[in-house]
């Protein structure tokens, strides 16, 4: 397995092409499930995620195309209607495909996720809302067995934005009969390009960019081309480095889906500009300790919480961070202590008291946010810092390592 070598303690210097939206792309290949013909998705990002989802619709018999930054799905051989355990168990998205894949067939066998680093997550609001649209659903030896010979528009509401639950029932929508209403759905711009593109494909969609939306069934959708918007969460970690340790611009971004975490820098003395598409975060001497709690869109997102704890760990005091989507995220927290943090958990709260340096040593990587934690720790730390179990990095961030080199860092990947 390979591992991260840094170099701490370098100043951090320069700027970073932000690649495509993780979350975004990979709900967005499912949705080219349900387009009869070829559809052709840009900057799609080089990410172990993005090729476990072409595998996952080459299962399905379509014929897939990736070409890093483009990729091309071909659905008229498509024949099987099936998300295998072996993919689904390395990457939760995966259940993004039942909704197409129950709305094209009538029927789909597809994994259930199970638990993950940091507990249960499950799917009951996606199977409850397909049933609602008419699904049988039946689970069996670990999978999900769903049939419906068509589905039908109905109302359905969230107990909680889930963000999974509102993309899936979302593509099932586009192709049901009738119309569907989807109340308190996830905002969270991912989604919003997910029923753009939907839209683009012919779907009658109403309230994008809302927590309510209005389905209206069609029955064919359309292949098209679309280019994948900027990883926010890509550029929430570059900002929150460039705020610990120097001056980072971040280039294409989209500043507007970046209220929160654009606030929070503000207030921890960050200097934070911003030029149309691009941000610069720069440290000017000192990091006031700054309490947050998490949110669903447009509040601070859990994809950025274990980076923001990160940066805490050297404020000049101490900082309560939250995290209200997911209770118990913080495997981050015992190797950031091991790099001479000082927090302590309870419930779904860190309390990080600031210390004045961080010093290297061995951390494991556990998720994938939780890495890029271990990676601005590692920056920020005097010494050598080896971050192992790296899988977890390659899966959502496209060449960190290099990313960082550009910058100024002391950083290389180790093969092992
Ligand atoms: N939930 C349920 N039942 C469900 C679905 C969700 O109780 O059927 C709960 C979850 O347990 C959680 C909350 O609702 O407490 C939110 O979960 P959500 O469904 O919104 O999360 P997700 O769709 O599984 C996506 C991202 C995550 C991100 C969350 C929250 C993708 C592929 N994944 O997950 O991203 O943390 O939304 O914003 O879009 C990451 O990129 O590292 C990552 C984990």
């Amino acid at each position: 397995m390979d591992s991260i070598y840094i170099g701490g303690g370098r100043e951090l210097k320069g700027s970073v092409l932000i690649s495509g939206a993780k979350n975004a792309v990979l709900p967005m290949m499912a949705a080219s499930l349900l387009a009869d013909g070829t559809t052709t998705i840009e900057n799609v990002p080089n990410l172990r995620d993005t090729i476990t989802m072409a595998s996952l619709l080459e299962v399905t018999g379509a014929e897939v195309n990736l070409d890093f930054p483009s990729l091309s799905v071909n659905t008229s051989t498509m024949d099987t209607p099936k998300a295998p355990y072996e993919l689904v168990k390395t990457m939760r998205a995966s259940f993004y495909v039942l909704g197409p894949l129950l709305s094209r067939f009538g029927e789909a066998k597809v994994s259930l996720p199970g638990g993950c680093a940091w507990g249960p997550r499950p799917v009951d609001f996606h199977l409850r809302a397909l049933k609602k649209m008419g699904a049988s659903i039946k689970l069996k030896e670990g999978y999900v067995l769903a049939k419906a010979p068509y589905l039908k528009g109905c109302s359905v509401r969230f107990d909680f934005p889930s963000v999974g639950a509102t993309g899936n029932i979302l593509m099932a929508a586009t192709r049901a009969r009738g119309t569907t209403t989807i109340e308190n759905a996830a905002m969270e711009p991912e989604i919003e390009q997910l029923a753009e593109m939907l839209k683009l494909m012919g779907a009658q969609i109403e309230g994008i960019g809302t927590s309510y939306l209005t389905v209206h069934g069609v029955e064919h959708l359309k292949p098209i081309t679309i280019s994948v918007i900027p990883d926010r969460i890509e550029i929430g970690t570059f900002l929150i480095a460039g705020a610990l340790m120097g001056k980072v611009t971040v280039k294409n971004s989209v500043p507007s889906q970046l209220t929160s975490l654009l606030e929070k820098l503000h207030s921890a003395g960050t200097q934070v500009d911003i030029d149309r598409e691009s941000i610069t975060a720069s440290f000017t001497g000192r990091v006031n300790p700054v309490d947050l709690t998490t949110a669903v869109y447009p509040g601070f997102p859990t994809d950025l919480q274990a980076q923001w704890i990160a940066f805490m760990c050297l404020a000049d005091g101490s900082s309560m961070l939250t995290d209200s989507v997911y209770h118990d995220r913080f495997s981050h927290v015992p190797e950031l202590n091991r790099l001479g943090a000082d927090i302590k958990t309870e419930h779904n709260t860190a309390f990080v008291r600031g210390v004045k340096k961080l010093k290297g040593a061995e951390v494991m990587s556990t998720d994938i946010r939780a890495s890029a934690s271990l990676i601005i720790a590692g920056l920020a730390a005097e010494g050598e810092t080896l971050v192992s179990r790296i899988y977890h990095i390659d899966r959502g961030y496209e060449n960190i390592v290099g990313k960082f080199q550009s910058l100024g860092a002391e950083i290389k990947r180790i093969k092992s």
